[in-house]
């Protein structure tokens, strides 16, 4: 057997992902370990060609990096119980919320631990995910870190692990502000007379054209919005009642709620 260079721990959603893209880049499937306790996790593993275990000892094996793709509810628990790992193995964690000074308290002193936020679009590969190295991570462990990150999606660092609770507010939730805006857009054409699946294509359409302009042209969006906004015309009436009625402060309270609720989960696994 090879050595494992690549140890996933928890074999769900986000980990799954993450080996289909690891693998799609050229990533070689034996060269990739997963564990889970559910039978039917590790089948689904199995399909992907890569090796399975029920036990996260044999996992941390040989590997020169553990993804940590657990619950946060039971990361600690991992950790607590995790026989076999040394202090050399870079950890990578996508557990939301959970602070690398909890992971630490649990593992070595000098452990090297690089924790990351990717959001939900990392399942289709298009995700972004912000990581926050610790001090004892070495280059060729960040890179590492970020290619295996960069199977859901972008990339980025933050230079503060507190910044985190910022990305999580941004896009950690950000993908369920869109999903309301469209919900609320979809229920409207409805009303106004669409049919149901003719008002769904045409919302979904617009937020995808309307993403791909954004990310794709050089302009930043508030004037993307204003070279579509005529004086007088249908998206100046609407962009007025959207100011009127205090839009912009709602989606600030929004965002600063869901900053404050990811500083308290972190106090809570402290
Ligand atoms: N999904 C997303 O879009 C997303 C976005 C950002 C961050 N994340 C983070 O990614 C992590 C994984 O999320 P997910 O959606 O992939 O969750 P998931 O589908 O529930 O996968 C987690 C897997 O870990 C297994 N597990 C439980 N206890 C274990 C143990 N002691 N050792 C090994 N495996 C164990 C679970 O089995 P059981 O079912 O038996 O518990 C489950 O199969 C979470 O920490 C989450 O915060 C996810």
């Amino acid at each position: 057997m090879s050595d494992d260079p690549i140890a996933f721990v928890g074999g769900g959603n986000m980990a799954r992902s993450l080996i289909s893209g690891l693998i799609g880049a050229g990533f070689e499937a034996d060269s990739i370990i997963a564990s889970d306790p559910q039978d039917s996790q590790r089948e689904l593993l199995d399909e992907l060609g890569v090796r399975t275990t029920a036990s996260n000892r044999v996992a941390f094996g040989n590997a020169r990096v553990v993804v940590l793709a657990v619950k946060p509810q039971v990361l600690g628990e991992v950790l607590e119980a995790a026989e076999g790992l040394r202090e050399d193995h870079l950890l990578v964690s996508i557990a939301a919320g959970v602070p690398i000074d909890s992971m630490v308290l649990r593992t070595h002193p000098g452990q090297p631990i690089v924790r990351c936020m990717p959001n939900t679009p990392a399942l289709l590969g298009a995700g972004i995910t912000a990581l926050f190295a610790n001090r004892a991570v070495s280059e060729a462990q960040r890179q590492l870190a970020e290619q295996i990150l960069a199977a859901g999606g972008r990339t980025l660092w933050v230079d503060d692990e507190s910044k985190l609770d910022a990305v999580t507010a941004v896009s950690g939730s950000g993908p369920a502000y869109f999903f309301y805006l469209m919900e609320a857009m979809i229920d409207t054409g409805i009303e106004q007379g669409l049919d149901p699946e003719t008002a769904t294509v045409l919302t979904l359409e617009t937020a995808y054209g309307a993403a791909l302009m954004a990310r794709e042209r050089t302009e930043p969006p508030a004037m993307l919005r204003a070279n579509v906004t005529s004086p007088g015309g249908t998206t100046a009436a609407a962009l007025s009642i959207l100011d009127e009625s205090g839009a912009r402060g709602i989606i600030k309270q929004a965002l600063d709620g869901a900053r404050a609720r990811s500083k308290e989960l972190a106090k809570e696994f402290g």
